[in-house]
């Protein structure tokens, strides 16, 4: 938790942005996941960890855009409470540690919205997207289950994105930490893997790692040996000899930021020249993008020059032919990137995805593509400094895509479809680095970047 003082700053310029009414903001509850008493690990809502840093289950506030009063809604413990769980700090203590003066029972709560609607007030809300919230949704304000996504209040939405979109110094240097801990998560798969190894032995290493200094992965770890399967987690193949193995990965330290990494190793150790082909132009998407992030510019600008890099790429071997910017405008790279070069990260490895990804990676001139691959780009905003944004092209050959458009004939004039299948058992590459955007440009995030180039990933492999 940070020092109050950040959670005060943070509500005072949420309620500056808002025009009137009362703001509702919920945290989450336990979840069960087989019976009731065996429970998920606990994950507070994310816009509520920020706003007041409790990570506690059965919490909610509410804030008074006119009169700027804050209350802070839960139960303290009882006896039975303390028999499983130990003592808990009271409510009001919670409340005082993040600069909320005034705290009523849960229960209250029905009372302070029913008043609010009485009084014909607007209460903001954020879209639920847990069914415990929304059935409390649905109870405390009377509104139907299947209208709580337009029910949220844009005005909310676009205030708590504003916020949270561009990193104080103190959440970078937590950014940073979980970076630092998914560098040693990451560098220990490189490190340990061998051929005859499960995909799954390494899987529980790495979250043994991310466990033993986090609290929990950030996403399903992605580890397998079909890369060209974007989110592909099953990871009971055993390692063999001339694949790629994609390994997509982050962690989640105790105070909830978030790393995301993607490296992708060659099983044996040693890069084939096939490999090594497609390998040099996803590190040079990479790598420009990092080098094109700077504010002023658009993620999608460079997301379209990755793009480039890619077709270019892909020309030079023979799999594409024509001229480069007519066919990224036609959408070739598509074929072989079909999705977006990256997302916002913070407390949440998609950073807010729950408050709707146009809120958050579209700035209000700009329109999400249809296109395949560009159409998925998650942050496509113009940069400033704080943004925390991934950096993560890639090259798939997904033998069922290419035979879509060859039997359509989409691109046809492009795509040297008899060429790509020598390609349809290669997999796919994915690069991925988390960038802080700074004032002159970016720089990644992590006191040190994992090995990428082809060389650092051969003198990491087989070492120890
Ligand atoms: N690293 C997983 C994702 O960005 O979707
Ligand atoms: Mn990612």
């Amino acid at each position: 938790m940070f020092d109050k003082s950040v959670y005060i700053s943070r509500r005072k310029r949420l309620l500056a942005q808002m025009k009137d009414g009362i703001v509702l903001l919920l945290g989450n509850s336990e979840a069960s996941c087989n019976y009731p008493d065996n429970q998920y690990q606990f994950r507070q809502d994310s816009s509520f960890l920020y706003f007041f840093g409790l990570d506690k289950p059965d919490l909610a506030a509410v804030l008074d855009v006119e009169s700027g009063e804050e209350i802070l809604f839960g139960n303290d413990v009882d006896i039975d409470d303390i028999i499983w769980m130990g003592p808990q700090p009271l409510l009001a203590d919670q409340a005082s540690e993040v600069g909320v003066g005034k705290t009523a029972p849960f229960a209250r709560l029905a009372d302070c919205l029913k008043a609010a609607q009485q009084q014909g007030r607007t209460i903001h809300i954020l879209p639920p997207y847990r069914n415990h919230n929304k059935i409390l949704l649905h109870q405390l304000l009377g509104l139907p289950l299947s209208g709580l996504k337009e029910a949220a209040s844009v005005e909310l939405i676009k205030a708590v994105v504003a916020l949270r979109l561009v990193k104080e110094p103190c959440e970078i240097a937590e950014i940073d930490k979980a970076c630092n801990l998914g560098y040693a998560m990451h560098l220990t798969a490189m490190k340990m893997m061998r051929l005859g190894m499960v995909e799954q032995e390494l899987v529980g290493v790495m979250e043994g790692v991310c466990k033993s200094g986090g609290v929990m992965t950030s996403f399903p770890t992605i580890l397998s040996q079909h890369g060209e399967t974007l989110h592909n987690h099953s990871h009971d193949a055993v390692l063999t000899e001339g694949r790629l193995c994609v390994i997509d990965a982050g962690v989640e330290i105790a105070s909830h930021y978030c790393s995301d990494n993607t490296r992708t190793l060659p099983t044996g150790g040693k890069f084939t020249q096939k490999q090594k082909d497609v390998y040099h132009i996803v590190l040079a998407a990479n790598d420009y993008a990092r080098e094109a992030s700077r504010p002023g510019v658009t993620y999608r600008e460079v997301h379209l020059g990755a793009a480039k890099i890619i077709v270019q790429g892909l020309k030079n071997l023979g799999l594409v032919h024509g001229d480069v910017d007519e066919m990224v405008a036609a959408g070739v790279q598509g074929l072989f990137m079909p999705h977006g070069l990256g997302h916002n990260m913070g407390l949440d490895v998609h950073d807010m995805e729950d408050l709707g990804e146009n809120h958050v990676g579209y700035d209000p001139d700009q329109t999400r593509a249809r296109q395949l691959g560009l159409g998925s780009l998650r942050m496509a905003r113009r940069l400033v400094p704080g943004h925390v944004i991934t950096d993560e092209p890639g090259i798939y050959f997904i033998p069922a895509l290419i035979e879509k458009w060859k039997k359509e004939g989409h691109n046809a004039q492009f795509i040297n479809f008899d060429k790509l299948e020598g390609y349809y058992d290669f997999g796919g590459i994915r690069l991925e680095d988390d960038l802080l955007i700074t004032e002159k440009g970016s720089r990644i995030l992590g006191a040190q970047r994992l090995p990428i180039t082809v060389e650092e990933i051969e003198n990491t492999m087989y070492t120890d």
